[in-house]
């Protein structure tokens, strides 16, 4: 598998919309600068969502806007509707991610309408989005398992993914939100949405609460899916998905890349330095099997 993958960091965003610890705005605009220096090029860097769902994204406006002298990268904002819209596009967001759910409790918990009022409600904010020219992607959770119903059906989401397509988005991001995916339902799951949405623009986004995101991103690329979503670190989570850890860690992906012959530009070195720099302000250990292992490599190393 020698060509190229293009890796979306959501570290900023899914990475800390769940954290205890509150995180200031110059630190997020670091961690996001440091992700940057790293190599890392496409960033989610904020939610305009409700202060009372999620606290942890308040200021998204100010870390965007404190971003945007970085002419090196590409900044995404997760909009659940046209005040969040509103606001994301006087903060300069030139592109933006609408969220559905392919279970109907999912959705309800999450952004407190159904599937079919998402998709509804979504529609002012695509057509705002392109005459203002900013770039939407799609997001569709729970595509294979939902904390509330179990086991989410192929068609549930191929239904939903086409309606996102259908309304314009760019690519659609596929949420495994509880991380319950194995490598053949990832296939199996990709094979059908394949068959509404190109490949190219289908985008695996796994937690890694069963430890088989890896895995699942390897079969997944041998079906012919080229986008992974991952946050450094392996933070992530969503108050409304119980019992679900991070996202898939970036450095996890990085080294798994690049060891099938998938050059991607990441300076490992950088990214864990970036990873140790929001653990130790979020105050835990992080989940990145690799940057463990960097990390105890360093500190055996300054033993010697
Ligand atoms: P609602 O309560 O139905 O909204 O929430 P509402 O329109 O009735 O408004 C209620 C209050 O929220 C009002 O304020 C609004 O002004 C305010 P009040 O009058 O009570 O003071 N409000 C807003 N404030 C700021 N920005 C906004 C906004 N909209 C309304 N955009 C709503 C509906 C969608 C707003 C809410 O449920 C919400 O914000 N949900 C977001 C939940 C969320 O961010 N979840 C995590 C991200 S999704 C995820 O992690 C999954 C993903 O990673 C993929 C995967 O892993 O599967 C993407
Ligand atoms: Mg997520």
């Amino acid at each position: 598998m020698s060509d190229t993958v293009r890796i979306f960091e959501v570290g900023p965003r899914d990475g800390l919309q769940n954290e205890k610890t509150p995180v200031s705005v110059a630190d997020r605009i670091a961690f996001i600068e440091a992700l940057l220096d790293a190599g890392l090029h496409t960033i989610e860097v904020g939610a305009f969502v409700s202060p009372k769902a999620i606290p942890q994204m308040v200021n998204s406006d100010k870390v965007l806007r404190g971003v945007s002298h970085r002419k090196d990268g590409e900044f995404a904002v997760l909009v659940p509707n046209e005040k969040g819209y509103a606001a994301a596009h006087a903060a300069g967001a030139r592109e933006i991610a609408v969220f559905a759910a392919a279970s109907e409790s999912f959705s309800r918990a999450n952004i407190n309408c159904s599937i079919a009022e998402s998709i509804e409600r979504f529609m002012p904010v695509m057509t705002r989005a392109r005459a203002d020219g900013i770039k939407v992607r799609g997001y569709v959770s729970c595509v294979l398992g939902c904390p509330y119903e179990g086991e989410i059906k192929p068609e549930a989401v191929v239904d939903v993914a086409k309606a996102l397509w259908d309304l314009g988005c760019y690519e659609i991001s596929l949420g495994d939100t509880i991380g319950v995916g194995t490598p053949l339902k990832s296939r199996q799951l990709l094979r059908a949405v394949s068959g509404v949405v190109p490949m190219a623009s289908l985008a695996m986004h796994f937690h890694d609460t069963y430890g088989q995101a890896l895995a699942n991103l390897y079969a997944g690329m041998e079906e012919g899916a080229r986008v992974i979503d991952s946050a450094a670190g392996g933070l992530g989570g969503c108050p409304f998905a119980p019992g679900a850890t991070g996202n898939v860690a970036t450095e996890d992906v990085v080294y798994m890349l690049e060891g099938t012959g998938i050059k991607t530009g990441v300076d490992m070195t950088k990214l864990v330095a970036a990873t140790n720099q929001i653990s130790k302000l979020i105050g835990r250990a992080p989940a990145s099997r690799v940057a463990n292992a960097l990390n105890a490599k360093g500190r055996a190393a300054n033993n010697q």
